[in-house]
C-alpha cells in the first residue's frame, strides 16, 4: 500500500493561518487535490480538518476516514468512518477493506502522527507564493527528522510550485 500526503503550504511551511483560515489556498490547488483524491480514492484526515472542510466534505466518491476521540460523531454512511484507532491500526483497517492506496489530507497533527510512525511513503507540497505571519505547521510537534528524495517539480498556474517527494 502506498500512503501519500498532500498539503498546500505557505513558503514558510504553514498550512493554515492562526485562526485556521485557508482562504489563501488557490483554486489550482483544490483542482490538484481533487484529481489526486479521484485517483487514490481513500482519504484520511483529523477531526479539525473535517470540521473546517465544509462544502468540500466528503472528499471524492471513496472512503473518508476521520481520526477523532469524539464519540458523539457517528457515521451515517459506509463511506465515512470516524475512528480513534492508531495510525497503524487504521492502515490495517484500510488494507482489510481492500484499498490500494491512502491519501492523507491533514492537518498538522495527523500528518505528524503518520510521519512519526514511518507511515508516509510520498509527499506532495503545493507551495503558495506567500509568507504567513503565524499559523498551523505542516507537521505538529514533530521532534524527528526525515530525509526525502525529490521525484518531481511542477510549475502550476497561479504561481504555485508543486514538489513531489518520496520519504526515505
Ligand atoms: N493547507 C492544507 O492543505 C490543509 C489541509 C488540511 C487542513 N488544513 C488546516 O489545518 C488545520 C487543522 O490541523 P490541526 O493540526 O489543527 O488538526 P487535525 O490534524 O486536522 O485534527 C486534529 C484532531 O484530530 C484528532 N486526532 C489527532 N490525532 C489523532 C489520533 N492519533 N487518533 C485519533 N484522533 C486523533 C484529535 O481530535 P479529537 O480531539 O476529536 O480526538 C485532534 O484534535 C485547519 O486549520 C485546517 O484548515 C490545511
Amino acid at each position: 500500500m502506498k500512503i501519500i500526503l498532500y498539503m498546500a503550504i505557505s513558503v514558510n511551511g504553514f498550512i493554515a493561518r492562526d485562526n485556521d483560515s485557508t482562504d489563501w489556498v488557490a483554486p489550482t490547488d483544490w483542482r490538484e487535490l481533487s484529481s489526486l483524491v479521484s485517483k487514490i480514492g481513500t482519504v484520511i484526515m483529523g477531526k479539525k480538518t473535517y470540521e473546517f472542510s465544509e462544502d468540500n466534505f466528503p472528499y471524492g466518491d471513496g472512503l473518508n476516514i476521520v481520526m477523532t476521540h469524539d464519540k458523539s460523531l457517528v457515521s451515517s454512511s459506509p463511506k465515512l468512518i470516524f475512528t480513534d484507532q492508531s495510525p497503524q491500526e487504521v492502515i490495517k483497517l484500510v488494507q482489510n477493506l481492500g484499498c490500494q492506496n491512502l491519501l492523507i489530507i491533514g492537518g498538522g497533527k495527523i500528518n505528524s502522527a503518520f510521519l512519526k510512525n514511518n507511515l508516509i511513503n510520498e509527499i506532495y507540497l503545493s507551495i503558495h507564493p506567500l509568507i504567513l505571519a503565524d499559523g498551523i505547521k505542516l507537521f505538529h510537534d514533530l521532534k524527528i527528522e526525515k530525509k526525502l528524495k525529490l521525484l518531481e517539480v511542477k510549475q502550476l498556474p497561479e504561481n504555485l510550485v508543486q514538489l513531489h517527494y518520496s520519504v526515505i
